[in-house]
Order: structure tokens, then sequence, then C-alpha cells
């Protein structure tokens, strides 16, 4: 291939810059409102949950769930130690303690390993690369013992937990809406939740707190975490496409998965919906040398998430045992995912990381 085939890109469509420019065009303040509304309603009549709110990002979005919460410092919070670093930044952001915690095969937070640390207040579980894992299980856990649950469903709009959709496990549940997740609105986050309180709290800290709309009286501490309707409409545009692009992503990853040797993959149930399709390499080293022939053969690959615990600023934070999670965390390489690769392209990659496997 002459041009580079990127690891991720957005998918826009003519549809997508139609309904921008007609919002655009049709003389409104462009900033948060019937549009982001449509589009919270939308999102929240999707996962079943009683409230959706948008932010301006996903990492915000754990944010104001913690803080809404009443989690702040003092309290202490289970996560996975293979996850993207906003989910535990979130934590130390809300003056919370991080309780960092092994995977399991699925890659997601380990039950067994969540019951070595009992005396979290929250739990925060996150179905990565829309893996479900334990969810459900760790679910009636958290129910049982009276534990927060929130999930970072940054990666898993469109997939599943058998009958239960991601964004609607626990008590609040949030995605991410950056160009590389299942649909785009260039930066976006929602928070997806059912309870009455903590929804009233997080308006207040999303919009300053105000006495009431447009008034300059405010009743305590609030922020501006507010989006804009530009953004919301084409969220709006891309949600109306989900179906395609769940669609297109685990056709995706099908026809990767007859080109490469089935012992570098690891499979995804019916009801999940893959968002990178990983290759799980032999070791760190092989993991290099292939991203590295990949890349002069004009393919773009990413390294997953080193695990939290190889994070030197985080070294002193509490933590299980973490022996699968820091084997398998440096063996991972994302293949490229784009919902708009062609055939050719994925027999291209498939065909250039068997040259390399086989050599
Ligand atoms: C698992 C996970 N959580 C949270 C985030 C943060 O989302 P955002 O980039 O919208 O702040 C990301 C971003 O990639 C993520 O992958």
């Amino acid at each position: 291939m002459s041009e580079m085939i990127n690891q991720v890109e957005p998918n826009i469509s003519s549809e997508d810059i139609q309904n921008v420019s007609e919002y655009l065009a049709s003389g409104s303040w462009i900033t948060e409102h019937k549009v982001t509304e449509k589009l919270e309603q939308n999102v929240a009549e999707y996962v079943n949950r009683k409230y959706a709110v948008a932010v301006p990002n996903g990492t915000i979005a754990i944010y104001l769930s913690l803080l809404a919460s009443g989690i702040k410092e003092g309290y202490k919070v289970a996560v996975p130690n293979i996850t993207m670093i906003a989910t535990i930044n979130a934590i130390i952001w809300a003056g919370a303690s991080p309780v960092i915690i092994d995977i399991d095969d699925s890659l997601c937070l380990s039950k067994d390993s969540l019951e070595q640390a009992p005396d979290v207040d929250a739990v925060i579980f996150v179905p990565l690369n829309g893996r479900t894992g334990a969810g459900l299980e760790i679910q009636d856990y958290c129910k049982n013992k009276n534990i927060l649950l929130i999930e970072d469903s940054a990666h898993a709009l469109g997939s599943s937990y058998i009958n239960q959709k991601c964004g609607s496990l626990g008590e609040i549940s949030i995605f991410s809406f950056t160009p590389h997740k299942i649909i785009t609105m260039g930066q976006g986050g929602m928070i997806l939740l059912d309870d009455d309180d903590v929804y009233a709290n997080i308006i207040d800290l999303k919009t300053f707190n105000r006495e009431k709309d447009k008034s300059d009286v405010h009743k305590g501490f609030g922020l501006n975490f507010k989006i804009t309707d530009l953004q919301a409409s084409l969220g709006l545009s891309q949600f109306n496409k989900l179906f395609d692009f769940v669609e297109l992503k685990r056709n995706l990853y099908q026809e990767y998965s007859k080109f490469i040797d089935i012992k570098y993959l690891k499979p995804f149930e019916d009801y999940e919906t893959p968002w990178f399709v990983d290759l799980f390499c032999d070791n760190e080293k092989q993991r290099e040398k292939l991203n590295m022939y990949l890349t002069s053969k004009n393919i773009e690959t990413r390294y997953s998430y080193p695990s939290l615990s190889s994070q030197s600023y985080l070294s002193k934070s509490d933590k299980t045992y973490l022996g699968i999670s820091e084997n398998i965390s440096n063996n991972i390489l994302w293949l490229p995912s784009s919902t708009n690769l062609s055939y050719e392209e994925i027999k291209y990659i498939s065909d250039e990381v068997n040259n390399f496997l086989s050599a």
C-alpha cells in the first residue's frame, strides 16, 4: 500500500456533514440546548437508563460521577490494572484513593481479585475493548456489599453483557465520544444513571450550581461542564448510525479472524462489540518487532495500555496481586480497526502479520 493505513480514524459521512451544516445554518445559539437534549434522550433510551447527561469528555464524566456520588478524600475506589489513564486519574482528581486490582482472562477487572480488597467504597468496572468479562457477577457482588459500581464504558457503546447493554451496569455509566471511539463528536462524554438525587448533583456541578436557570445566585460550588449543540448535532447524526458501526466492527473482527491464526486473537462473544482488533503477541520483544515491521509496510498499529502499576507516579497506590495484568499488558498490539477499512486493506494487513509471524 502506498498510503499509510491509520490504526483508527473517524468515520464521517456526507450525511453527518449535511446534518452539522444544517444545524449551523439554522441560526441557533450553538451552545448546549435542544440538540444535546435529544442526544441525551436517545442514548438514555438505548441503554435503558432514566437520565443521560452530556459533558465535554469521558474523563470529566467519571470525575463528575464520583463527585456527585459523594466519593472524595478518604474513600477508596477499585480500578482495573489495565485501562486508559483517565479512569484512575479521575479518581485522583476527585481526591479519593485508587486501589489497583488485577484482571481476569477477559482483560477486565477480576472478581476474585476484587474480593481481595474488601474495604473499597466504590468500583470502576471497564468493559475494555468491548469485552464484558465478569461485569454481571461484579454488579451482584457490589449490590450485596453495598459498594457503588461505576461502569467506564468509554470503549463499549453498542456492546452488551448478554442481555444488558453496556452503559447500564451498576449505579452510573459513562461513554466517551473522541474521534477513535464507536461514535464521535470530536470530544464529548456522557453520564448515564437512574438516581434522582445523584442526577441533580451532576446538573448542579455541571452548570455552576445556579439557584435557578440564568440566576447568578449560586447554591454552592459548581463548574461549567456543558457541551455545544454543534457537537451534539454530529453526535446525534453518528448515534443514528450506531447499528451500522456495530455491524462494521463485528465484521471487521470476523474478516481478520479468517486470515490470522486464532491463537493470536481472543474471540468475542456474540453479544459483544469489538472496539479494536487486538493481537496477542508471545512477548514484548515480538510485539516491538512486529510493530516495526508493520510500520515499514505502511500499517500503523498501537500498543495497548501499559499496566497502571507500571506508571511511576502511581507506584505508591494500594494494590492487589497483579500478576495476570503485568504479564499480558506489554504483549497486546492493536491492529488497524477503522470502520471504513476495505476488504483489500484487511487482507493486506493480515498477510503482512502472517508474513512476520511465520518468518
Ligand atoms: C477506558 C477509558 N476511559 C476513559 C477515557 C477518557 O475519555 P475521554 O478521552 O473522552 O476523556 C478513555 C479515553 O480513551 C478510555 O479509553
